[in-house]
């Protein structure tokens, strides 16, 4: 994409690491002002138009772009990528120079965040990561956003994820380590985050004041705010190895991990979930599950991110940070 247009966010974001501190939480303050009150910014992006490029199914990231953007005026234009991968009917590179030339922002879900890479340095205008198979960091910025709109403020935010280190638990770190907040990392050995997003955060939590751990022992749970999950499988991993399930069947979030909390513990998910695998239905449906206040705020935290690449002169990111109460 050309030079930055916008002193904040008129960019790429392909990971969390592309934003600062102090961005994400006026991504914060406006997620919760647009969530509270869309009137205020209809009409907001009317004459702007949004594609999205997906090669992996979708649910809540396909809805929540398309339903989001329309809200505040925009026109969406989704592309199926499942048959025919990016690239493949023509280059990369002219693919996202002719939507350049149609599109105001273009999202992508794919296979390998190599080829998002490539498309963004192809593009002359804003790539969004909608999920690939390292990163997902809409995810990610919403689920942050429901734990601080849940009350919990950051800098006291103690988070753990149990299961496999995949894609969705790399944003997770990578925020946490921006925002200056906790995370216990519960995994077999070797189904750890990958060592270069560890030592990547490690370095960013030097300067925030992040803790990360990584460990093998449940017990490690005790007393955190959210325990948090996902499938063992990913998209694309479809060949569910039963090595993996096997080693996976300890870090099941079941009511005795949840007990093993503490009752202040809610139960976090990016859904979809493999009910009985990952997550008991018992936890997945309990009053402490907030699975669905996650799926909501995709929309809204996702609108924060448009409106500020689009609309920078409606979107005052600094001035926002402090509208949420949790937050710093
Ligand atoms: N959480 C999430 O990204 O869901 P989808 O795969 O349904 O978009
Ligand atoms: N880790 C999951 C997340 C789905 C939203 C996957 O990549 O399939």
């Amino acid at each position: 994409m050309s030079a930055p247009t916008h002193p904040l966010l008129a960019r790429d974001l392909l990971t969390v690491t592309d934003l600062s501190s102090t961005e994400i939480l006026g991504l914060f303050g406006l997620a919760s002002r647009l969530k509270a009150d869309y009137g205020s910014f209809a009409g907001s992006l009317a004459q702007r138009s949004l594609v999205l490029l997906f090669e992996k199914p979708s649910l809540r990231t396909r809805v929540t772009f398309e339903l989001g953007f329309q809200k505040l005026g925009g026109a969406v234009c989704f592309l199926d990528h499942q048959g025919t991968p990016i690239g493949e009917r023509e280059t990369v590179e002219d693919y996202a120079g002719n939507l350049s030339r149609w599109a105001d922002a273009i999202a992508i879900r794919c296979r390998s965040h190599t080829l998002l890479e490539q498309f963004s340095r192809a593009a002359r205008v804003p790539i969004i990561n909608a999920l690939s198979d390292l990163h997902h960091p809409c995810q990610a910025l919403a689920d942050l956003f429901t734990l601080v709109e849940a009350g919990i403020p950051l800098e006291q935010l103690h988070l753990a994820w149990v299961g496999d280190g995949n894609n969705v638990c790399n944003s997770l770190i990578e925020a946490v380590a921006t925002l200056g907040a906790r995370m216990t990392i519960v995994t077999p050995e070797q189904f750890r985050p990958a060592e270069s997003i560890l030592r990547r955060a490690q370095a960013r939590a030097l300067r925030s004041g992040a803790r990360i751990v990584c460990t093998s022992d449940c017990a490690r749970v005790d007393g955190v705010h959210a325990i948090y999950t996902d499938v063992w499988f990913s998209m694309g991993e479809e060949s569910k190895a039963q090595s993996k399930r096997d080693a996976l069947a300890p870090y099941q979030v079941d009511a005795a991990l949840m007990r093993r909390a503490g009752s202040q513990a809610k139960f976090m998910h990016c859904l979809p979930a493999r009910r009985g695998e990952e997550v008991t239905t018992e936890v997945l449906d309990s009053p402490a599950s907030i699975v669905l206040d996650q799926a909501e705020n995709r929309m809204h935290l996702q609108n924060a991110i448009l409106l500020t690449m689009l609309r920078p002169d409606l979107s005052a990111l600094t001035s926002d940070a402090v509208a949420l109460g949790g937050a710093h």
